[in-house]
């Protein structure tokens, strides 16, 4: 399984045959160093209803008749603006072409230019025999040790950003509960209020079980 780090929090994901995108803020994200119009994938999967994660997911969705994966409320938004979509919600999984999907709490809010979007979500998603947790935006919660117990995570996707969602310290704290082999931190840099140094994540978690590996945008990781 190949794992693509677009910027932000979005990830492509590209299997035997199939790929997916996570949460795809590329047209007006100035670090991201592709367009949605190069995007080829299956799937379009969103943890909530910001800006900086649903941006280009309908566009993507519609150019390459690939269903949005969310919540509900949020699958709803996107094919009123004519997506297609496949709707879920918390605790629910779903077995697609591509892989498993689950889609975990997130602590943190979810709202379009129409309004509220219900909860906001991440996503455990397993694919070609690996396992990926993306944990969306949100809090450190203690149900973390609970997804890592039920769910040997090859990769977590956390954010690190701090403001918004975790900081640090808190995603630290996050790896030592979900116990992943890999962890790469997300969500930090692309707005002056979320610079975070990366290294620092990796640093404390020197001497883990879990190795960190900070990805550049477009740069790409082997799980
Ligand atoms: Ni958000
Ligand atoms: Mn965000």
């Amino acid at each position: 399984m190949k794992l693509t780090y677009h910027g932000h929090a979005c990830f492509l994901i590209e299997g035997k045959g199939h790929s997916v995108i996570i949460d795809p803020f590329l047209k007006d994200n100035p670090l991201s160093v592709v367009k949605p119009e190069d995007v080829k994938v299956d799937y379009v999967l969103v943890t909530h209803g910001h800006f900086d994660h649903i941006a280009d997911a309908v566009e993507i969705s519609r150019r390459n008749n690939a269903p949005v994966i969310a919540t509900f409320e949020l699958v709803n938004y996107c094919t009123e603006k004519g997506a297609t979509g496949h709707p879920m919600h918390i605790g629910g999984s779903y077995t697609f072409p591509f892989g498993r999907v689950k889609l975990t709490i997130a602590h943190h809010g979810s709202t379009t230019d129409a309004g509220s979007a219900g909860n906001p979500c991440g996503f455990i998603i397993e694919m070609d025999g690996k396992t990926v947790y993306h944990a969306g935006d949100t809090g450190l919660f203690s149900d973390m040790a609970l997804i890592g117990e039920m769910n040997p995570i090859d990769c977590a996707l956390l954010p690190i950003g701090d403001n918004f969602t975790m900081g640090i310290k808190d995603a630290i704290k996050a790896v030592e509960l979900l116990k992943p082999r890999i962890a790469v931190p997300m969500h930090y840099d692309t707005f002056d209020v979320i610079k975070q140094d990366p290294e620092e994540f990796k640093k404390g978690l020197q001497g883990s079980a879990t190795e960190v590996k900070i990805l550049k945008p477009g740069e790409s990781l082997e799980i």
